[in-house]
């Protein structure tokens, strides 16, 4: 989404010109994982080859035909063993989601709606992105054994159409595909996510479906009970529904054969090191993060988690691993897999004010802590980084972020807290040395990448 056509295009890949391959959202990297071809081998999700995607023959042969179960509720058990957790950010236990949806239908007798997420409105973030270029229908398939588990008649899919890789142009085709096999036993629906931070939180993404804007809207209802005008709804990430379809036909005990204990499976990570050039990776669960971080110098600082996740040293963070039990104990998350390393000649405190002030601008200022507190923070931030900062505005900026966290009807004022925290204690030298009047960085070139153009009116989200 925020990269140049062709940008990322790994040299040597198998495109095929002029039929809209040849400018694949990013770089898919296998390197440094285990072989091919046995019971752990990843990659799982994304084509072995790494680029080309998987049009519905090779799908099929690869994965087999959808293992529908023919009952409702089924599949929920198998997810449940599993230990699937939503790879869309708060890692929220599968099956949890999907037997509220049926409790909820049923005791509503109101068929469900379904939906992938796939808006990935996360900068930093392109793993979504590149799930659904490469392989679009392992999400499809998840979208349709979800709809088939809670007894839903619509499912959507509800994506950032970039339209310079034409992503959008790759799911009509993928749907196409499989309307004529009749594949599919739910229509599926194609929606445009607006190219905001917002869209992608479920109760926003709701809200933009109804016809409204897409911003969040106040719980309850949750939207497992009363979403999409009014039905029970299911919000999965996209690369979620992939293993679903995975699970569904492999089984739970060859979905734990990597991961940890705690944390199953594997998942997409984006990673984006010295050239700024983003890379997704599929890992296991628990993997040292030294290994995917490898050539970080022990005196840069890495962003785990995105822009709602954590700073750490880089010489912590080598010493954990990719999975909630080990980042905790340094108040990190793994959130959506996202590993930022800003190169030595870049000022990540500066970076760092420039993200707040977007987040800030980003949020729907519809709750007190968004509209008070986000635009005091991002401008505190601003004054820590231009090394005008007052006495007490350290002080100020964790005052605030204390009073926004948990005071939102989403999440966002919670994880851009995080951010800011995470940030201040990691660049404590790089803020001293701001307020003597010294920058250790060198190059003015942007690397957290932020989209153009904030929102600035309502009508910006609609
Ligand atoms: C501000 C904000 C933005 C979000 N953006 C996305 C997004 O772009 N894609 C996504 O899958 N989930 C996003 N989420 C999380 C969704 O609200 C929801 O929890 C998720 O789609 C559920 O899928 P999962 O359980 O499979 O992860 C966002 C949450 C917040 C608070
Ligand atoms: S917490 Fe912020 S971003 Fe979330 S709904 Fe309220 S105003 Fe909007």
């Amino acid at each position: 989404r925020h990269a140049p056509p062709g940008r990322d295009a790994a040299p040597g890949r198998d495109a095929a010109p002029g039929t809209g391959e040849d400018n694949p959202p990013m770089t898919a990297a296998t390197q440094g994982l285990p072989a091919e071809d046995t019971a752990t081998s990843l990659p799982r999700l994304l084509p072995r080859d790494g680029q080309r995607p998987e049009h519905w023959h090779a799908h099929t042969a690869r994965h087999g035909r959808l293992p529908y179960r023919d009952r409702r509720g089924d599949l929920i058990g198998d997810l449940s063993a599993a230990g699937l957790t939503g790879r869309g950010g708060a890692a929220f236990p599968v099956h949890r989601k999907l037997s509220a949806v049926l409790d909820a239908a049923g005791k509503r007798r109101r068929a469900p709606v379904v939906i992938a997420n796939g808006a990935e409105s996360e900068p930093a973030s392109e793993k979504d992105a590149t799930l659904l270029w490469l392989a679009p229908h392992l999400v499809l398939d998840g979208l349709q054994l979800a709809a088939e588990a809670v007894g839903a008649d619509q499912a959507i899919l509800y994506t950032h159409v970039d339209r310079r890789n034409d992503v959008g142009r790759r799911l009509r085709q993928a749907i196409a595909e499989r309307v004529a096999v009749g594949a599919d036993r739910v229509a599926v629906q194609l929606a445009e996510a607006p190219p905001r931070f917002l869209s992608g939180q479920e109760t926003a993404l709701v809200s933009h479906l109804a016809g409204g804007p897409a911003i969040p809207t106040f719980m309850p209802p949750r939207i497992t009970e009363r979403g999409l005008l009014g039905a029970p709804t299911l919000v999965q990430n996209a690369e979620t529904l992939a293993h679903v379809a995975l699970i569904a036909r492999h089984g739970p005990r060859w979905f734990r054969q990597v991961g940890t204990a705690a944390e199953p499976g594997s998942m997409l990570c984006t990673i984006r090191r010295a050239d700024g050039a983003p890379r997704v990776v599929e890992v296991p669960l628990g993997m040292p993060l030294k290994a995917l971080i490898s050539d970080v110098r022990a005196d840069q600082a890495v962003l785990i988690g995105g822009y709602h996740g954590s700073w750490l040293p880089a010489i912590e963070a080598v010493r954990l691993t990719l999975d909630n039990q080990s980042l905790a104990a340094a108040g990190a998350r793994v959130g959506a897999g996202i590993l930022l390393a800003p190169p030595p000649d870049r000022c990540a405190l500066i970076e760092t004010a420039a993200v707040v002030r977007y987040l800030a601008l980003e949020s729907a200022g519809q709750c007190g802590p968004c509209l008070n507190g986000l635009p005091r923070m991002a401008a505190a931030l601003t004054e820590i980084a231009v090394g005008r900062q007052r006495g007490q505005t350290q002080a100020d900026v964790e005052r605030w972020a204390g009073l926004v966290t948990g005071r939102g009807a989403c999440h966002h004022p919670d994880g851009t807290a995080r951010f800011v925290r995470s940030a201040l204690i990691t660049f404590a030298a790089e803020v001293s040395r701001h307020q003597r009047g010294q920058c250790t960085g060198t190059s003015k070139r942007p690397f957290l990448p932020i989209p153009h153009g904030s929102a600035r009116t309502e009508e910006d989200w609609v």
